[in-house]
C-alpha cells in the first residue's frame, strides 16, 4: 500500500508545475485543489471501460488534474482498482507523487466483485451475510447498508482496491437512503455511530476526512423525507469529534440544469435559511459537485444565452464545466471522463480564468432586465 496522504506542501509544488492552467487550483482543507476534478462514475464494467479510465486517469494527473472521485460500487469496484493500477504505476515512475494528490471515494451502497455475479443474491448472502458484514436488517432499499461494520468493510475494500494506506476525503454515499426507511431520529443515531467509526479511521489514519457525497439530499426541501440537515450532521459531529472533528467535506449534483445548491436557501442557519453552498462554505467544508455535465447531456444543444455569456470557450462541454467551477462555494467540479479526448477538453476548460460574478450573473438576468 501506498503510504502518505495529500498534503499541503506537495499539493502546492503540483500546482506549481501547471502554471499554464490559470486559476486551475485553489485551495480546499489545507490543499491545492484543481477546480476539476475527473470523476469515474460511468461505463460497463469490462477491460475494455477498464483501460480506457487507465488512460483518461493518468492524462488528467499528468496534465494537471489532482482530485480523483469514486466509490467503492462504482463498476463493482473496478474504477477503484484502475485508480489503485494508475497510481502504483505513476508513483512507481516517480512522475507523481502520492502526496501530491487528493483520493476520494465512497461507502454505502452493496457492491459485487467485478461483475454481476450469475446469481446475486446468493453471492450477497455469502459475502455479505454469512460473513456477518450485514444483518438482514441493515439493508435499506435493497442496496444500502449505513452500519459501522458494512462501512468498516467498505472502507477496508477500498483501500486495498486503491492501494492507498490512507483516503483523503471518505464519504457516506447517498446517507439520505437511509431517511426513505427510518425515522429521522433513528437516521440520526445511526450518522452517530457511523461518524464514531469515521473519527477512529481518522485517529488511526486510515482516512484523512469525512463527509457526505449525495444526489437528493442538499437539494431537497427541509419538508421533503430526504432532506439533509448540515446543521444536525454538525451537531452529531461535534458531539462526537468535538470542535476539531474531521466531518469536512460535502458532495452533491450541482450543473446547469440542477442549480439547487445556489437558488434554494434550505439549511437552517441559526434564525434564518441559507444555501448549501453559503451553509457548506460558512461551515469551511471542502465542497465537490458532481454531475457537471449531467451524465454527458450539457455537452451539447445549449442556448444561445450560453454561448453569449461564455464567448471565449470553444464547446458546449467547456461552457458547463465553467459555469460549475466558475461558482462561488464549489471548490470542484467533478466531471466523469473515460475518453482521453474529454480530459483534453476539461484541461483546455482549466486553461481559462474562472468567470467571474457578474460574467455569472448575466445568466441569471431575465430577458427585459437592464
Ligand atoms: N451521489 C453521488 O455521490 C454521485 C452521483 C453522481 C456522480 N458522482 C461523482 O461525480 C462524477 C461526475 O458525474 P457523472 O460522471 O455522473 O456525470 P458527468 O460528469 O455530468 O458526465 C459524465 C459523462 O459526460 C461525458 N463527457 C465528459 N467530458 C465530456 C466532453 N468534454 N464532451 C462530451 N462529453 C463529455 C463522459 O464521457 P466519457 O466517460 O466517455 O469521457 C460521461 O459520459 C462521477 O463520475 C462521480 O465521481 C457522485
Amino acid at each position: 500500500m501506498l503510504k502518505g496522504r495529500a498534503t499541503a506542501d506537495a499539493t502546492a509544488s503540483y500546482a506549481r508545475r501547471f502554471s499554464n492552467l490559470a486559476g486551475n487550483f485553489r485551495p480546499m482543507l489545507g490543499c491545492s485543489v484543481t477546480s476539476i476534478g475527473i470523476g469515474t462514475y460511468l461505463g460497463e464494467a469490462d477491460e475494455e471501460t477498464d483501460r480506457a479510465y487507465e488512460h483518461a486517469i493518468e492524462t488528467a494527473l499528468a496534465g494537471g488534474i489532482n482530485l480523483v472521485d469514486t466509490a467503492v460500487n462504482y463498476r463493482f469496484q473496478r474504477s477503484e482498482r484502475t485508480i489503485g493500477k494508475v497510481l502504483a504505476k505513476l508513483t512507481a515512475a516517480g512522475t507523481l507523487k502520492r502526496e501530491e494528490l487528493i483520493v476520494a471515494t465512497k461507502g454505502g451502497y452493496i457492491t459485487f466483485d467485478g461483475e454481476v455475479p450469475p446469481d446475486p443474491r446468493r453471492w450477497f448472502e455469502e459475502h455479505f451475510v454469512r460473513t456477518g458484514i450485514v444483518a438482514p436488517d441493515d439493508l435499506v432499499d435493497g442496496s444500502h447498508c449505513m452500519t459501522p461494520k458494512y462501512i468498516g468493510a467498505m472502507l477496508e475494500m477500498s483501500r486495498q482496491n486503491l492501494g492507498l494506506a490512507t483516503i483523503d476525503m471518505y464519504y457516506l454515499h447517498n446517507p439520505e437512503t437511509q431517511l426513505e426507511a427510518v425515522s429521522r431520529k433513528e437516521f440520526l443515531a445511526r450518522i452517530r455511530t457511523i461518524f464514531e467509526f469515521l473519527e477512529g479511521a481518522v485517529s488511526d489514519g486510515r482516512i484523512g476526512v469525512y463527509g457526505a457525497a449525495t444526489w437528493n439530499g442538499f437539494r431537497a426541501e427541509p419538508t421533503e423525507r430526504g432532506w439533509l440537515s448540515l446543521d444536525e450532521l454538525m451537531r452529531v459531529a461535534r458531539e462526537v469529534g468535538g470542535d476539531a472533528h474531521h466531518f469536512r467535506a460535502i458532495q452533491l449534483p450541482y450543473n446547469l440544469a440542477m442549480p439547487e445548491a445556489v437558488t434554494r436557501a434550505n439549511q437552517v442557519a441559526g434564525q434564518g435559511r441559507v444555501t448549501t453552498l453559503a451553509m457548506a462554505e460558512q461551515l469551511g467544508l471542502g465542497v465537490s459537485a458532481s454531475a457537471t455535465l449531467l451524465q454527458g447531456q450539457l455537452s451539447r444543444g445549449l442556448p444561445q444565452m450560453l454561448r453569449d455569456a461564455f464567448p471565449t470557450l470553444k464547446s458546449d462541454a467547456q461552457r458547463a464545466i465553467q459555469f460549475v467551477r466558475s461558482t462561488p462555494g464549489v471548490n470542484v467540479a467533478l466531471v466523469g471522463m473515460k475518453s482521453v479526448e474529454h480530459v483534453r477538453e476539461a484541461l483546455a476548460t482549466a486553461s481559462y480564468p474562472p468567470a467571474t460574478l457578474e460574467e455569472l450573473m448575466r445568466l441569471f438576468k431575465r430577458s427585459g432586465d437592464p
